[in-house]
Formats: C-alpha cells, structure tokens, sequence
C-alpha cells in the first residue's frame, strides 16, 4: 500500500432511538476506531464517518412509546450518543445526522439516479393494515411468527432468529404492535429494487472479495443459495426521506434506502465543514479509495449485497473495499437485550468508570470471528491484572525509580548486554508485528502481543534487578532505565489505538511536546529518546477495581433479570394452570431456629429452619424487614422442593413465602394457628 492511497473509514449509522449499549461498542465502533488511528499513526490518508440513523420504525416507534415526536426522540439520542462516543474517544472526522436537510437531497437524488437508469421497478403489492391505526404496518410495526424458522416475535421486515428477510404478507399470526389487533390485507403501490435481476451482478463482484473475513462470505453465499428476491425501497411512513416522485407525496423511502447514503452525506458534511467543500469527492468518486465499512453482523446482507449494487447501479462512487463484520457481544452469557434492560449502557458506563479500561477490554476480546461474552469479571481481571499489574506497574515501577535516583533525566546508558539488547529487539520489531495484525484487523492478537512486550518489560526489570545495580553497579542501572524509557516511549505509541487516553497521559509523563497521536508508527520502535530529556512528575496511570464495585454491577444485572423471571412469572400466572401443576410445589410449615445476616447483603437473612423431619439452611432477601431476632420461632411457609441455590455463596435450601408490594413492602405468610412442623399446604 503506498502512502497517497485514500482510506474511507464508516462505523454502522446507529439508530438515534436509545442509548448505546457494550454491544453496539464492539461491533462497529471500537474496531474501526482502533483501525482509524493506527492509520493516523501510519500517515495514512484516511477520514472516518459515521452519524446516526434518524429515520425508520425505530425510531417512529421510540416516539410513540414515549409519546412525543420523532425529532424529540432523534434529537436526545443523537445527542447522547454523539457525547458518550467523544467520551468514550471515537475520533469520527464527522458524525453527522440523516434527519439533515442535506442528507434528504443526497438521498433522493440518489433514488432518482438509480430510477433513471432503470434499477427500480414500480409494483403493487399486498401489505398489512391495520383498521384499528388506521396505517400500513411497515417494518417493525408489525410481528408474528416467522414463516421460515418458526420462532415468535419475528418482525415485519426480517426474523433475528434466523436473520433471514420475511414478506410481511407471509408472518404467521400476525398482529400490530401498537394496539394488538389482527391486521388485515390491503393492496399498496411501490418502488422495488430488481435484486433478484441483479444477483449475478453482485455474486461475480463478491467472488473477486477473496481477502474478506469467511464470516462475510459464508453469510453472502448463503443468502445467494436461497436467492435474492427484489425488495420495496419505499414505505407507507411518513417520517423518512420523501419520495420524489409524483404520487409519492406520503411516502418516504425506506430506511435501508437512505441510511447507508448517510455515509455519503456525512462525508459531504465534512469537507463542507473544514471548508472544502469539494473534498469529499476525492474519497467518493475515486476508484481507488478504500472504502471500509465495519459492521455488527446483523448488518451484513445490506452492506454487503443490497448497498454494493445501489452503488453499481449509481454508477459514479467507489464500491466497498472490505466489510470487517463482527460477530455479537454477549453480556454475562445473555444477549443484549434493550427491552428486558439486559444492557451495560456505555453513558451510564462513562458515568463511573474512565474508558480505556472498556475499551481494553473489549478489544481483547472483540467478537471477531465468533460471539464473545462480556462479564464484569473479566473487566475487572483485565483491568487490574493487566492494565495495572502489567502495563501500570512498568510505567510506575521505572519513572518513580528514575525520580528518585536519576533526578528524573534519562541516564547516559553503558554498554548493552544481552538482555538490553533483547528487550530492544523487541521493542524494535513491535511496530511491524502488531501493525500486520491491525491492518489485517485482528485487534484480539494485535492487543495481546501489545500486552505481551510489556509483560516483557516488566520481566525485563526484574531482571535486571537495579535495586541491586543501583548501589553495586550504578552504570549498568543507568543502563535499565536508559532502556526501560525507550521502552515506555514505544508503549505510549503503540497503545494509541486503543488506549487513546492512557498513550495521551503517559506521553505527558515522558514530557514530550508533539501529541502522541502525531508521532510516526513505525518510529515507536527506535530508541531515540535523548539522555539528559527531563521526564514530568509521574502519575498511576491505572486505577484498580474493588470486588464490591464490581458485585454491585453484577447484581444490577441480575436484578434486572430477576425482575423480567418475576415478570414472566407473573405472565405465566396469569394463564390457567392444572390441579396438578400446582401439587408439583411442595409448600410446607417450618419453624425458624436460627437466623442471622448475611455479611455485605443489607438484605439477605440467613435460617436454619426445621421441617419437621429435617433441617434446613435457607437464605431470603427479607432483612431490611425483618430483623433476626423477629424471625427465631416464627411459623413461615416455604417450598420446600425448589432446587438448591446459591445465593452470596450460600447455598439456600428452599424459599421462604412472603407477600410483596412494588414499594418493597413485605410480610412473610405464616399460618394463622400454630402447625406441626413439615405440614402440607393444600
Ligand atoms: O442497525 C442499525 O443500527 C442501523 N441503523 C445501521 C445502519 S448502517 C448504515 F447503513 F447506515
Ligand atoms: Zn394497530
């Protein structure tokens, strides 16, 4: 690649209806910003664009739950979510907005560029309706069962069971979501794209993308085996883009339509904004820009096959060089899920915790070829085994060390021995080998052997042992910490990427005056930082994280978890169940015979209870209610073949009954009238 070379560098638009969440972080945001700022350090032409996706159902429908408009709900997230990608150090060169007036004239003269050259098709078509809302039930307006994979909840538009697209006609048991009533059928008129027309088109191009992750072609290939049928562009919306055509008046275009044009507007915006406002071209209308697209992967068939051919069809911009999909992030085993609030929310996130320590985290262990799993205790690990045992304590070690020994100037080194001029040569070939991981985007490995030179480092001091050199051999110290500051130099470059914010203090520390982030990649691994440099006041450059910081995030979670069990539960109550359903739970008196706190759980109780023909540990969450002293001797009911569970690392064997309020009052049942032990409740 030579350095005239032009890089387009997009993240996925995300919907400007909510907060974003971890999920939405590792798929297309961290990766590519990873990705940008290596380029950055390379030299490298490169701009990144992204904005948020302001019109659809999604958004529509944020509104109406809400009850206020769809510019009210689009101009909070956009904000919100402009603000926590600043803080969290996605650097966009412009993150703009669809619902701009210039994005709506991009997209519709895109429209009417592709309708000229006779890639739409007008068409009747048979759509829902529902009587009850008086509209067409586009999208997401609309669920029931998928025709395809038979799971339930499949949208209007597309299953997210099995990612396929439906035709709204075919969903089994289709109702509207906003009132629940059953639709009925109404004939409608719109714009389709020719797809399956197009599909030897698309499937010849794809064939030359050899250098694309197997995730992307696996995922295209499969879609061309079913075959590609031609899809509406249009809606029957009225929020959206308008159609430009006559008869079109309440019609927008659909949302996939206009989005990925957004990459184009936002691109327009930017140069618009530094005051060229041609430049863009020069990224767009050139062949041999590097358009890069990354993508979570429930974004695949639109980047990938129906994006690629409107821009064929449009004729005059440059088509995507790769699409580095990821795969899904998980949270503690679950799926992200915004409805049942199973979410880590990166505003919330950036309320108590800095970022590089998630971003860290999250490239370690990015969902790049397979779904990966966030837990808190792997941040926690990774923050405080890595980031500060490792890279922390390297940076801390050898500047408070030249502080207080070397009156915090580089020493004039000696001659180099043997393990010198090893951690040199490594210092030296990182900028290569973590380069080719980076440009061939594997963060996971590129963030590993960062972190392996400097668990080196570290080794590297131990080593060298100047506690002792210091007294027995002062040249041979200075030596260590000439090396141990070449190394920390490199660290600071090399961590940039991801670790924007600690690469950004770090070189404070080391007192230089050009930002890190304008430093030359492959610089990072020469040792010229000059003997005598006075170095700044050094400063812990990570914080550890407490296990209650951490258990507290965890319960939260399983709070929120506990509370959609105790939703469905209510759910299922709500239905009819048989008499013997009901005999499978065995409710039984008990009598409490000890009870005591539960250490660090304000409201745990802790019981030995007696069942008559046994005995038994249970644990309740009834203690800011009940004090011990209330509980020893009192008759409770319990059932008594609920499988054991662990709570707080106590097993409990069985669960107390209590009545329970939504303001969290509380009565445990007890009988009316003293029982033997172990009675049955019928
Ligand atoms: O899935 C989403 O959040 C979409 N808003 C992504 C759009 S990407 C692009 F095409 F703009
Ligand atoms: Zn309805």
């Amino acid at each position: 690649m030579n350095k005239q070379e032009k890089i387009l560098v997009t993240s996925a638009l995300p919907y400007a209806n909510g907060p974003l969440h971890l999920g939405h972080l590792a798929g297309a945001y961290l990766p590519a910003d990873i990705y940008v700022r290596y380029q950055r350090l390379k030299k490298r032409d490169v701009i990144f664009i992204s904005g948020s996706d302001e019109h659809g159902v999604p958004i529509t429908i944020a509104a109406e739950k809400q009850k206020v408009s769809p510019q009210a709900i689009v101009d909070k997230y956009h904000a919100l979510n402009k603000e926590s990608f600043e803080k969290i150090g996605m650097s966009f060169d412009n993150y703009s907005r669809t619902s701009l007036p210039l994005h709506h004239k991009i997209s519709q003269e895109f429209f009417l560029k592709l309708h000229s050259k006779g890639y739409l098709s007008e068409q009747t078509v048979t759509q829902l309706f529902c009587e009850h809302c008086d509209r067409f039930l586009a999208d997401r307006y609309v669920e029931g069962i998928c025709p395809i994979c038979h799971a339930a909840e499949a949208r209007g538009d597309q299953c997210d069971t099995c990612g396929r697209s439906i035709d709204q006609i075919q969903l089994i048991d289709p109702i509207c979501v906003t009132c629940g009533n059953k639709p009925v059928i109404r004939e409608t008129r719109h714009w389709f794209i020719n797809l399956k027309n197009l599909q030897p088109q698309i499937k010849a191009w794809l064939d030359t993308k050899t250098h694309w992750k197997e995730n992307v072609k696996n995922f295209c290939e499969g879609w061309f085996k079913t075959g590609l049928e031609d899809r509406a562009v249009t809606r029957d919306l009225r929020w959206g883009v308008q159609v430009p055509l006559p008869g079109y008046e309440n019609k927008v275009l659909y949302v996939w339509f206009d989005a990925p044009i957004g990459y184009i507007s936002s691109t327009i915006e930017w140069a618009q904004n530094i005051g060229q406002p041609e430049k863009w071209k020069e990224y767009w209308a050139d062949r041999s820009t590097r358009l890069i697209h990354f993508i979570g992967k429930d974004n695949m068939v639109f980047h990938a096959i129906i994006w690629p051919l409107f821009l064929m069809g449009h004729g005059e911009y440059v088509l995507p060089d790769n699409i580095p999909a990821n795969e899904y992030l998980n949270l503690e085993g679950g799926k992200f899920s915004k409805s049942r609030d199973h979410a880590v929310w990166l505003d919330k996130y950036l309320k108590k915790f800095p970022p590089d320590p998630l971003r860290y985290c999250l490239a370690a262990n990015a969902p790049e070829t397979k779904d990966a799993d966030f837990t808190w205790k792997e941040f926690q690990q990774r923050n405080n085994s890595e980031l500060a045992d490792i890279l922390g304590n390297f940076v801390n070690r050898s500047l408070t060390f030249l502080q207080k020994n070397f009156d915090n100037r580089v020493p004039q080194p000696g001659e180099f021995d043997g393990l010198d001029k090893e951690m040199l040569s490594r210092l030296r070939q990182a900028p290569e080998e973590i380069g080719n991981l980076l440009e061939n985007f594997e963060v996971r490995k590129a963030v590993s052997a960062f972190m392996d030179l400097a668990r080196f480092a570290n080794k590297y001091f131990n080593d060298q042992q100047p506690w002792i050199t210091l007294k027995q051999n002062p040249q041979k110290c200075a030596t260590t910490f000439h090396v141990c500051i070449q190394v920390l130099k490199g660290l600071a470059v090399l961590m940039e990427p991801v670790l924007p914010f600690s690469a950004r203090d770090l070189w404070s520390m080391l007192n230089f005056s050009s930002p890190v982030a304008d430093q030359y990649w492959e610089e990072a691994g020469n040792a010229d930082v000059p003997m005598g440099h006075q170095l700044n006041q050094s400063k812990i450059l990570f914080q550890k994280i407490e296990d209650d910081v951490m258990e507290a995030e965890i319960l939260k979670l399983k709070h929120v978890t506990d509370k959609t069990n105790e939703q469905q539960k209510e759910q299922i109550m709500s239905e009819k169940i048989s008499y013997d359903q009901f005999k499978t739970i065995e409710l039984r008196i008990a009598t409490v015979l000890e009870a005591e706190k539960v250490e660090k759980a304000d409201k745990l109780l802790k019981m030995k209870i007696d069942l008559g023909d046994e005995q038994r540990m249970i644990v309740a969450g009834i203690a800011l209610n009940y004090t011990p002293e209330q509980m020893v001797g009192k008759q409770v009911v319990v059932v008594a073949n609920l499988e054991p569970a662990k709570i707080r690392g106590i097993e409990s064997n069985g669960m107390l009954l209590a009545a329970v309020t939504d303001d969290n009052k509380l009565s445990v049942l007890v009988p009316e009238k003293e029982m033997p032990n172990g009675s049955k409740i019928r």
